[in-house]
């Protein structure tokens, strides 16, 4: 199966997880794409979707699905998003689409985080994928100097040979090299960094169950 089949596989999946006639939190990126695909079809049963990201919202809204502000909800039961690594305890490096703050708001909006991932997402460590960490522009060469004094060398995320801007209008710094052995107190740590909006270390938002898609089909990872 190509990594694009078993995307949708997942994503095809997560519907199950998903409560008739309660609003679902929706994240960001392909693997979701493909989840928003799925809830398309059972449009009638959900009364709206709080989105992650502007991307995101488009597409919902495309689809004929209610997109509602954050604010006017209150528990979300379940969020469905996916992950750019995730761990063996369900802790995650998210923020490859640059959505990682509107992310691990609704996130922390949500009773249940599902992850939707094809398996080679599955990673014994975090760290290989470099770490997204959105800060306000000013701050930029400073935090990229705290990460250097820690082994990662941060890098400016760029778009059209410009610096890439947020959803929220700030920059995305992708940080490579990091050793994440305590991924709680790391993003406890950095996340008090004057500048920092959010790092993409996902362990207080962890995930509680993973969708993986594998060769076999879907494997349900709970943690
Ligand atoms: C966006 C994210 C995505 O969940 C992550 O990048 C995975 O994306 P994809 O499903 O396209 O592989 O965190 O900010």
């Amino acid at each position: 199966m190509t990594q694009d089949e078993l995307k949708a596989l997942v994503g095809q999946a997560a519907l199950r997880y998903v409560v008739p006639g309660e609003i679902v939190g929706v994240g960001t990126g392909s693997t979701v794409n493909k989840f928003i695909d799925a809830l398309a079809t059972m449009k009638d049963r959900v009364p709206g979707a709080v989105s992650s990201s502007v991307a995101s919202t488009e597409r919902l809204r495309a689809l004929g699905i209610t997109v509602l502000d954050a604010n006017e909800v209150d528990a979300i039961s379940v969020y469905i998003d996916g992950a750019d690594e995730i761990d063996h305890r369900g802790f995650m490096i998210k923020g490859g689409g640059a959505a990682l703050t509107r992310e691990k708001i609704v996130a922390a909006q949500s009773r249940r985080f599902i992850c939707i991932a094809d398996e080679s997402k599955l990673v014994d460590k975090l760290g290989r994928f470099p770490v997204p960490v959105e800060v306000i522009p000013m701050a930029a060469r400073r935090v990229t100097r705290q990460f250097a004094a820690m082994g990662g060398a941060a890098v400016l995320r760029m778009k059209d040979g410009q610096p890439l801007v947020t959803d929220n209008g700030q920059h995305i710094l992708d940080v490579s090299g990091l050793q994440i052995s305590d991924p709680l107190a790391f993003e406890s740590d950095v996340n008090q960094w004057p500048g920092v909006v959010t790092v993409g270390v996902f362990a207080h938002q962890k995930a509680a169950v993973c969708l993986l898609g594998t060769a076999d089909g879907v494997k349900t990872l709970g943690f």
